[in-house]
């Protein structure tokens, strides 16, 4: 089943005498329980995508379908209810509120809707089980390592069961060791549970984790990968090939991790 449909996605920022197309023709379509990655280098437009695809602005021209729903025609209050029920977010800065405790911050997207306290009670334990921060539920933000705040705001971005996840620069703020352990939980949510995740990224470490790789330049589609059964690591060297042949700083090898 398609979640997400994008079709010849186009943005233009400006208007007058002084615009800059960020975005042109894009498609792209992701299946329920892909794990997707989006790279390029800075300016190719992945974040005008990722707005675009989470209804946050406005395409230029072209069309959006999540879980078969055109979200151009909708009314803001619409709009905004959309996005509470269907997508779910990920950011680099966590954007948990510390004056919460980790469960709290974590149930937050249920809180306007009517789920029994038994049903959230359930989910919040089996998430937080299968992203290993069980035992940091009951902590406030500042007593959490990063990894462990982020895994957190990976729980409350599937709490609500949404059709779709999108993730911008998720291990950007993370070392190496949390980077690992938020990519792996990510991986364990998508293999496990079928949860569809579209993430934006720099770091081939991270996007090795995906299942497919789309890589954009200049607001267009350039290439694709997928990972194949040869592990991990093949993949993490076909990724920073792709990178080289894409150029324009698409990522500082000199800083990239390893798996
Ligand atoms: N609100 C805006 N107004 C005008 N131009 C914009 C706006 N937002 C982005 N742009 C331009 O559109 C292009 C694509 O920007 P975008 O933020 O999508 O890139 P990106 O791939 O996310 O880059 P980075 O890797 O640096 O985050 C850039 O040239 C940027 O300067
Ligand atoms: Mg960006």
């Amino acid at each position: 089943m398609v979640v997400l449909q994008a079709e010849r996605l186009s943005k233009t920022y400006g208007r007058g005498a002084v615009t800059y197309q960020a975005l042109e023709n894009f498609d792209l379509t992701v299946e329920e329980g892909e794990f997707v990655g989006v790279m390029g280098p800075s300016g190719s437009g992945k974040t005008t995508l990722l707005n675009l695809l989470a209804t946050i602005d406005k395409p230029t021209a072209g069309a959006i379908r999540v879980g078969g729903v055109d979200p151009s025609r909708m009314s803001a209050s619409e709009l905004a209810l959309f996005r509470r029920r269907k997508l779910g977010f990920i950011f680099q800065d966590f954007n948990l509120l510390d004056t919460l405790t980790m469960k709290e911050n974590i149930i937050l997207p249920l809180a306007l809707d009517k789920t029994k306290p038994k049903e959230i009670e359930r989910r919040v334990v089996e998430l937080a089980e299968m992203l290993g921060i069980a035992h940091t539920l009951d902590k406030r933000t500042y007593e959490v390592s990063g990894g462990q705040l982020q895994r957190a705001a990976i729980a409350r971005a599937f709490i609500h069961e949404p059709d779709i996840v999108l993730a911008d620069e998720l291990t950007g703020n993370l070392d190496s060791k949390a980077a690992g352990d938020v990519m792996e939980a990510l991986r364990d949510m998508n293999e496990r549970r079928r949860a569809t995740v579209l993430m934006v990224t720099h770091d081939p470490f991270a996007a090795s984790f995906c299942k497919r790789i789309l890589f954009i330049k200049d607001g267009r589609r350039f290439a694709e990968l997928r990972g194949g059964g040869g592990g991990r690591q093949a993949f993490f060297q076909e990724i920073l090939d792709m990178l080289s042949v894409l150029g324009g700083h698409a990522h500082d090898v000199s800083r990239s991790r390893h798996p």
